[in-house]
C-alpha cells in the first residue's frame, strides 16, 4: 500500500473554519505533522489541537527556523521529506496541517519539493484552507473585489513607489508578512494617500481590527497581522 499524505488547510486561527473534508482528514489521520519554527510553538497545531487524538495519533512536529535564505528553506524541507517517509513507512496515512491554506505562501509547497526527490512514492492530496485574506476580510467587513475590481497580494513594501506601483494594477492591496516594516510600511501608505484596516490574528481570542494609523502603531507589530489597502481613499 502506498503511503498518503495530505496537506490541510487548517484555517487562520478559528477552528470553526476548516474545511468538512479537512477535518475529516485529520480524525483520520494516523501520523499528524505540523510545522513549527520553534519547538513546542506550531500555530497550526494549537488551531487544530481540539481535534486532535494524541492517544491513537501520533504527532510530529517538523522544525524549520525561519531562514530568510530560500536555499537553507530548501536544504531543511529536504531533511523534513526524509522524516515523513520515514514515518509514513510505519503509518500510512499522515496529514500536514497547514496555517490557513495551503497555496498561499505556506511552507507546504518546499515541503512537497523535498519529497519530490525524497519520496516520490507518497501520494499527495492538498486540501484548500480559508486563507488570512479572506478572513481578514469577513472580520473587516470589507470586500476584497466587486465587479470589475482588482486584487493583489504581496509581501508588505516598505516603500510609496512600490505601494504605487501595486496600486496601478489594483484597487485593494492585501498586505501580508508585515513584521518589522511596519512603521515604513504604514508611513507609505500614508504617502500614497491610501485608507487601511489592520486585522490581527483574525479568528483567535485576541482579535483585532484596527482603521487608525496610530492605533496600529501603538498595537504594534505581529507576525499574524494583515493590512488590507484600498486606493485613494486616505
Ligand atoms: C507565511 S504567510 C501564511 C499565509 C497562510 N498560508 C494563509 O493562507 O493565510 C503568514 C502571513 O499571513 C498573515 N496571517 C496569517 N494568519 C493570520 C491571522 N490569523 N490574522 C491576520 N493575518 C494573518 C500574516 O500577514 C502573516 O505574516
Amino acid at each position: 500500500m502506498r503511503a498518503r499524505l495530505a496537506a490541510v488547510g487548517a484555517g487562520p486561527g478559528d477552528p470553526e473554519l476548516i474545511t468538512v473534508r479537512g477535518l475529516r482528514l485529520l480524525r483520520e489521520a494516523e501520523t499528524v505533522f505540523f510545522p513549527a519554527t520553534r519547538e513546542g510553538a506550531s500555530f497550526a497545531q494549537q488551531i487544530i489541537s481540539g481535534y486532535l487524538d494524541p492517544e491513537r495519533q501520533q504527532l510530529v512536529e517538523l522544525l524549520c527556523p525561519p531562514y530568510r535564505e530560500q536555499a537553507l528553506l530548501k536544504r531543511r524541507w529536504l531533511e523534513l521529506a526524509a522524516v515523513v517517509r520515514e514515518t509514513l513507512a510505519n503509518r500510512k496515512s499522515g496529514v500536514f496541517v497547514c496555517e490557513g491554506d495551503p497555496s498561499l505562501y505556506s511552507t507546504f509547497y518546499y515541503l512537497r519539493e523535498g519529497l519530490e526527490q525524497a519520496a516520490p512514492e507518497i501520494l499527495i492530496d492538498i486540501v484548500p484552507g480559508v486563507n488570512a485574506v479572506s478572513a481578514s476580510a469577513a472580520v473587516a467587513g470589507l470586500p476584497l473585489a466587486i465587479w470589475d475590481e482588482r486584487l493583489l497580494i504581496a509581501p508588505a513594501p516598505a516603500d510609496p513607489d512600490t505601494l504605487r506601483r501595486y496600486f496601478s494594477d489594483a484597487e485593494t492591496l492585501a498586505l501580508l508578512k508585515v513584521g518589522a516594516n511596519f512603521d515604513p510600511v504604514l508611513k507609505a501608505i500614508k504617502q500614497v494617500g491610501a485608507r487601511s484596516i489592520m486585522v490581527r490574528r483574525a479568528g483567535r481570542p485576541e482579535q483585532q481590527v484596527l482603521v487608525d494609523a496610530d492605533a496600529m502603531r501603538d498595537a504594534g507589530i505581529d507576525y499574524f497581522t494583515t493590512l488590507l489597502v484600498k486606493k485613494g481613499e486616505g
